[in-house]
């Protein structure tokens, strides 16, 4: 059965791309049910027909909680089996994250645990880090804390900035995501007591990617 996914998004939106075009291609057995923004000018949205975007912002709706509330509401009334953040810049709160608990997938660019939260790509440059990445892992209540499925790495080359290390991050971002999207439409990935499992066997060290982007 094709894997419903929902989509939640703050920004440019190229992975979200990538599972559109991977959809296209016949390489990804699923469908996008809706994208969902804080962000109403978010490009993600303008990648989707109309009647698959919702976007709020949370001064919208009245507050944070409010917001939350209506998101998950959203969510639920397009019945998605997995429900993937890419590039979504606000935090969850508890309640979402119980809500959509086992489900609720993230992309990340730093191979995690190192550097959660923001400007990943300068943190791994300062602390001149020889490697660095992206990894996909289920959402917890702790920010970008939750199991992690894949990951995928690059070299820091000399003379990088955070925009050059960056762009290598995301060709490689996409290519990952697609594989562990693959996995979870193809129902052979499920989380249990903070722990990964893909076809009922414990992950014990996140997945590698399993081919460069070309
Ligand atoms: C990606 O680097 C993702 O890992 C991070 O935000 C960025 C989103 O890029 N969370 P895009 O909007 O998918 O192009």
């Amino acid at each position: 059965m094709t894997a419903r996914l929902a989509i939640l998004a703050s920004g440019r939106g190229s992975n979200l791309q990538a599972i559109l075009d991977a959809i296209a291609a016949g390489t990804l057995d699923a469908s996008v049910v809706g994208v969902f923004s804080d962000k109403p000018e978010a490009q993600a949205l303008q990648r989707v027909p109309e009647a698959l975007r919702w976007a709020r912002t949370p001064k919208s709706c009245g507050g944070r909680d409010a917001f939350d509330a209506a998101l998950a509401e959203a969510i639920e009334a397009v019945r998605p089996d997995w429900v993937v953040c890419v590039g979504y810049m606000r935090i969850l709160g508890a309640a979402f994250v119980q809500r959509f608990a086992g489900r609720l997938l993230n992309i990340h660019p730093s191979l995690l645990p190192k550097y959660k939260g923001l400007h990943t790509h300068q943190r791994a440059l300062e602390a001149g880090d020889a490697e660095h990445g992206a990894s996909v892992h289920f959402v917890t209540a702790e920010l970008d804390g939750g199991p992690v499925i894949a990951q995928a790495r690059v070299p820091v080359r000399p003379g990088d900035d955070a925009e050059t290390l960056a762009a290598r991050v995301l060709a490689v971002e996409h290519p990952l995501l697609l594989q562990v999207l693959r996995l979870a439409a193809a129902g052979r990935l499920a989380e249990r007591d903070g722990r990964v499992f893909v076809d009922a066997q414990p992950v014990f060290t996140p997945l590698p990617l399993e081919s460069a982007p070309a």
